[in-house]
């Protein structure tokens, strides 16, 4: 069976967890989009790994992993990854590959986000400033790009990153009136980075054919979430990638045919970092309780995350968009204590209601949600190991979410262990 895996919000949905449970019963896990603005929490006993660009997949000594061409690396996270993982005695050798056609994040996108976050003040996107916008778009711009096959030959590397260099030190000096950046320092870097991830990088889309070929077994791992998505979420105010289930093809050159099912991961509440319409957001006591009682600060950035109540609006929209055959539901265990849930249901926009979710920004920052209200529970969930050892309040609200997106909630999420999860059907 081949899975792929996406969050149905804003992201950090619980992703790494359930890849990594997933990963136990696969044989290789592919990071196909996003970059080191991703932060997937792994908890394994006592250790805890937030990994950024290294698929979930690789806490699992035996799991091949491969990050593919839609991703856009930025060497100095993932060495240091490698290195995070070998310190504990996981080893990635001959086990990670890298597509030679996966696009460089270097010092000056970094700069290129952070001087155009800052530029814009109170109009800013609240990017994770790990210059995502700005490689994705000198990969669709594709004169000023660098890729991990650029590494092999480092003579036309130094030659490239001067006209690139040079380029961007205009740009800066003149919107931003910022320091010139040097191309050889990068390039410099760049040689370290030739020598350490050179030996992992080749033609993925040839590896996983052959794979898939071979009946191998190939869990996709999605970064961000589907409300993310460059043309189908919150626009402007989403990453620079197709986050959805439908980057996955683009994103490796597997198409989605060859996948069995796709697995949405939803938290029990919302969550958003960064800017952007929230409907169901809670600015109040109820999201400052979820924030505390789920640790809702970012994996990357450690922001404050934005909280709210449960949106099945939103979730059905990137079901029916990203073709969603079931969905993995954590945090049940951080509703805990709360005494009435609410539920969206469906928006009430211009005076009309609609269940369909309007991606359109215009119409969905005059969103107001419709809720239903539902009883909570206050006993603690993070010991349950069947659904049926759930209060009937918790196992209601699962099964009423259920009914509103409909489609099957297979894995319920008690806590941040692998342990902490329970499984239905
Ligand atoms: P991702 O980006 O989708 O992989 O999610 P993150 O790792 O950024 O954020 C999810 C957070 O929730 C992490 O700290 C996880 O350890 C934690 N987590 C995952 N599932 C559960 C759950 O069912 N209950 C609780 N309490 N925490 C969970
Ligand atoms: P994972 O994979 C949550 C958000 C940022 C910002 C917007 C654009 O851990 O779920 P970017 O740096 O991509 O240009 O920022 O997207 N964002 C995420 N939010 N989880 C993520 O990844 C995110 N990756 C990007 O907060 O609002
Ligand atoms: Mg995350």
């Amino acid at each position: 069976m081949n899975y792929c895996v996406v969050g149905l919000q804003w992201g950090d949905e619980g992703k790494g967890k359930v890849v990594d449970i997933l990963a136990e019963h696969s044989d290789i896990v592919v990071r196909y989009g996003g970059g080191a603005n991703a932060g997937h929490t792994v908890v394994v006993g006592d250790s805890r790994f937030a990994l950024h660009l290294l698929p979930s997949g690789s806490v699992r000594p035996d799991t091949g992993c491969v990050i593919a061409n839609g991703v856009v690396v930025d060497p100095d996270v993932l060495i240091q990854e490698i290195d995070t993982l070998a310190e504990k005695s996981i080893s990635l050798d001959g086990r990670l590959l890298i597509s030679e056609n996966a696009h460089i994040v270097l010092d000056y996108h970094k700069q290129e986000d952070r001087l155009r976050e800052e530029s814009l003040a109170k109009n800013k996107l609240g990017t994770t400033i790990r210059g995502i916008g700005p490689c994705y778009a000198d990969k669709v711009g594709r004169s000023y790009t660098v890729r991990m096959g650029d590494f092999r030959n480092l003579e036309t590397l130094k030659s490239k990153l001067r006209t690139i260099v040079e380029y961007k030190n205009k740009i800066f000096k003149a919107l931003y009136n910022a320091e010139p950046m040097d191309a050889d320092e990068i390039f410099e870097k760049c040689k370290v980075y030739a020598g350490r991830l050179l030996p992992f990088t080749t033609d993925t889309t040839e590896f996983l054919h052959k794979s898939i070929a071979g009946g191998k077994s190939l869990l996709f791992e999605g970064a961000q979430g589907s409300l993310l998505d460059l043309d189908h979420g919150t626009f402007p105010f989403v990453t620079s990638s197709n986050s959805s289930s439908l980057g996955m093809s683009a994103g490796c050159g597997v198409p989605a045919k060859f996948v069995d099912k796709f697995i949405g991961v939803i938290k029990a509440y919302t969550t958003r970092v960064g800017a952007g319409p929230f409907p169901a957001e809670q600015d109040n006591e109820t999201g400052q309780y979820i924030r505390d009682k789920g640790n809702e600060y970012g994996t990357t950035t450690g922001r404050p995350r934005r909280c709210g109540w449960f949106d099945a609006v939103a979730v059905l929209y990137s079901i029916t968009i990203g073709g969603i055959d079931e969905v993995a539901m954590m945090h049940l265990d951080t509703l805990s204590g709360l005494e009435e849930l609410k539920i969206c249901r469906a928006y009430k926009i211009y005076g009309q209601e609609t269940t369909f979710f309007p991606a359109n920004e215009a119409r969905l920052s005059q969103a107001g949600c419709v809720y239903e209200t539902m009883p909570g529970w206050s006993e603690d969930l993070t010991e349950a190991n069947n659904f049926e050892d759930l209060p009937v309040n918790a196992q209601n609200y699962v099964r009423r979410i259920e009914e509103l997106i409909g489609k099957p909630i297979t894995f319920v999420g008690v806590g941040p262990k692998r342990s902490q999860t329970i499984f239905r059907q």
